[in-house]
């Protein structure tokens, strides 16, 4: 992958909404993986319409990265893309809970810590219209993240295990790269994911154990 040009010229800022549609893409097949892939297992019916909305709230994110790339001159497909994301559904295509600890609970969550600053760089740099699509993004990310924990919480405790240590587990065990701080605690607080679950894991320095 080459590396992101700064945001302050029109290909860095075409480079950084590539990316991000690439991730929102990648982030509606999850919202349907999950769905389909989980179909078997004893699951309410709320939990698949939440996964619905996660679904249709991806697709309007996607658009509105899309139609700002247009803005631009370009589209999605004109640059590579890492495949990252869909190396993680692989990874816990077995396992209901590994994917809610690794995509919503990691990767989406992930997604909270950065994008205020991006957004904020974006206005710096006197691009107000893509900083509003990142500000959009990131209102609905916090209600995909709160998904995730629910679920994430009350499958945990049907199964009689304790939600924060089972988390931590299975983030050693499924999710191959470090988490990075610093995290953005309120945001994920709102979601009602608390420091608890994750901030243990990188306690003494040690970035992430590899289990
Ligand atoms: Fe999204
Ligand atoms: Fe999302």
């Amino acid at each position: 992958m080459p590396k992101r040009r700064a945001f302050g010229s029109p290909a860095g800022r075409i480079a950084l909404l590539h990316a991000l549609a690439h991730i929102e893409l990648n982030a509606i097949d999850l919202a349907w993986d999950i769905i389909a892939r989980f179909s078997g297992e004893a699951l309410p019916h709320a939990f698949f319409d939440d996964w619905v909305g996660v679904a249709t709230e991806e697709a309007v994110h996607f658009e509105l990265l899309a139609e700002r790339l247009a803005d631009f001159g370009a589209r999605y497909g004109d640059l590579p893309a890492h495949d990252g994301l869909w190396e993680s559904a692989a990874a816990t295509a077995d396992d209901l809970l590994a994917r809610l600890a690794v995509v919503p609970l990691v990767l989406e969550a992930r997604g909270l810590d950065v994008t205020p600053e991006m957004a904020a760089t974006l206005e710096r740099v006197g691009d107000p219209e893509s900083a509003a699509v990142l500000r959009r993004i990131y209102c609905d990310e916090i209600d995909h993240v709160a998904a995730g924990v629910r679920w994430f919480d009350e499958l945990c405790r049907a199964r009689g295990l304790i939600p924060e240590e089972t988390f931590r587990k299975l983030v050693r065990r499924y999710f191959k790269g470090e988490l990075k701080p610093p995290f953005n605690r309120e945001a994920r607080a709102a979601a009602g994911f608390p420091a608890r679950y994750y901030e243990p894991l990188l306690r003494g320095g040690v970035p992430l154990l590899r289990g």
